[in-house]
C-alpha cells in the first residue's frame, strides 16, 4: 500500500516492488502513454465528484453505544483521502475517478456453506435491519488514522439471518469486478477482484458492520458504495469495498494483499503496535488533519471487545 506524497517515505520504499512497478504503469496509462486505455481512464477524471449534499440522507438511523466519543474527522477528510485501487493508486484518485460509477442496481450473491445460496438485490438484502450510526476509530496499515461516523448494519445480524452451515468457519467477501466501471481494474496493480475474509467468530463480533453510509447519508463511491465491510480493530485493508459476493467456507480465505505482498500482509491484520510492518513502524500513527503523532493502541483501542477472539494465538506470527 502507498503513503501520500510528502509523507517522508518515498513510494519505492513503502510499496512492494511489484506493486510499485505496476503503479507506474497505471500512471503512465492515465497520463496518455498507453493509447486507448488512456482515453478510457482519463474521462472519469473530469467528472464532478459526489458531494455530501448530493447523496440521499438515510432514514431512521439509531445511535449506538459502540461509538467512540472522539470527534469525527470532517466529511472532507473522510471522503478525499482514500484507498480504493479500483479507482487508482493515489489517495486522491478514488474521489477524482469514481464520480461516474453508479452503484445501483446492485446484486449481492450469497454462496458456499449457507442454508440458501441465492442472489439479493441490495435493497432487499438490507431491508430487514435497522441502520445504526457507528462512530469508529479507523487505522490504516500505512500508519494514519481517521474517525468515521459510519452508518451500517451489524454483520452478525446479517449472518444469523443467512444461516451458515455448521461446517462454515470463515466468510469471504469479493468486490465488483467490472473494468468498464472501475478504471483501475484495466491496469491491475493488485489482484482483482479484491477479496477479503474473516473467521466466522470475528464476523459475528458486535463491532463488525456492513456500512451503507457515512455522516447520515448514502456511502460516497470513493468510500465503497453501496456496501462495504468495517472492522475497526483491524487495519483498514480488511474493510473491503463495493461488495458483490459473500461466501461461507471451511477454508481460510486468501485476501488480495496477502497475494500481492505475502510477507507484509497477513490474514488477521489486527492493529498491533508491537509488530512493525517489515518496512515501517506501527507504534504510532498520524490522525488525518493533525501533525503530531499519536500512540497506536492494541486492536486500535478495541481490545476489551475483541482480544478474547485471539486468546492462545501468537499475534506476532498470526499478524
Ligand atoms: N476495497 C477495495 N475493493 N479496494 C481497495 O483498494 N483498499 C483498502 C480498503 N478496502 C481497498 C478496499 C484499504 S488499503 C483501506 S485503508 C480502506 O479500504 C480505506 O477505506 P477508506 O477509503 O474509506 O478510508
Amino acid at each position: 500500500m502507498l503513503i501520500k506524497k510528502g509523507g517522508g517515505i518515498p513510494y519505492s520504499e513503502i510499496t512492494p516492488e511489484s506493486v510499485y512497478m505496476r503503479r507506474r504503469e497505471f500512471i503512465q496509462a492515465a497520463s496518455g502513454a498507453a493509447l486507448g486505455v488512456a482515453a478510457a481512464i482519463a474521462s472519469p477524471l473530469s467528472t464532478p465528484v459526489s458531494a455530501q449534499g448530493n447523496l440521499a440522507k438515510l432514514p431512521n438511523v439509531k445511535k449506538s453505544p459502540l461509538s467512540t466519543t472522539e470527534k469525527p474527522n470532517s466529511y472532507e477528510d473522510v471522503t478525499s483521502y482514500n484507498n480504493f485501487y479500483e479507482f487508482g493508486p493515489e489517495k486522491e484518485d478514488p474521489k477524482a475517478n469514481s464520480g461516474k460509477f453508479s452503484p445501483r442496481p446492485w446484486t449481492i450473491r450469497v454462496e458456499g456453506l449457507v442454508k440458501t445460496p441465492q442472489s439479493y438485490d441490495l435493497e432487499s438484502f438490507i431491508k430487514p435491519y435497522a441502520l445504526e450510526e457507528r462512530i469508529y476509530r479507523m487505522r490504516c496499515v500505512e500508519a494514519w488514522s481517521v474517525i468515521v461516523p459510519w452508518v451500517g448494519i451489524p454483520l452478525g445480524d446479517i449472518i444469523k439471518t443467512l444461516q451458515p452451515l455448521p461446517n462454515a468457519k470463515f466468510v469471504e467477501f469479493t468486490t465488483l469486478m467490472d473494468p468498464t466501471r472501475m478504471p483501475g481494474q484495466r491496469i491491475p496493480i493488485i489482484r482483482y477482484p479484491y477479496v477479503e475474509g474473516l473467521r466466522l467468530d470475528e464476523a459475528m463480533n458486535p463491532l463488525a458492520i456492513l456500512a451503507v453510509g457515512l455522516y447520515g447519508a448514502v456511502l460516497p463511491n470513493q468510500n465503497g458504495a453501496p456496501i462495504r465491510l468495517v472492522t475497526p480493530w483491524k487495519y483498514g485493508f480488511k474493510g473491503i469495498k463495493s461488495i458483490v459476493k459473500i461466501r461461507f467456507t471451511d477454508t481460510q480465505p486468501v485476501g488480495t494483499w496477502q497475494i500481492s505482498a505475502p510477507r507484509e500482509y497477513g490474514f488477521y491484520a489486527n492493529v498491533n503496535p508491537m509488530v512493525d510492518h517489515p518496512r515501517w513502524s506501527q507504534a504510532t500513527e498520524r490522525r488525518l488533519g493533525e501533525f503530531r503523532r499519536r500512540k497506536t493502541e492494541p486492536f486500535n483501542g478495541y481490545a476489551d471487545q475483541v482480544a478474547s477472539l485471539y486468546s492462545g494465538m501468537d499475534l506476532r506470527k498470526n499478524y
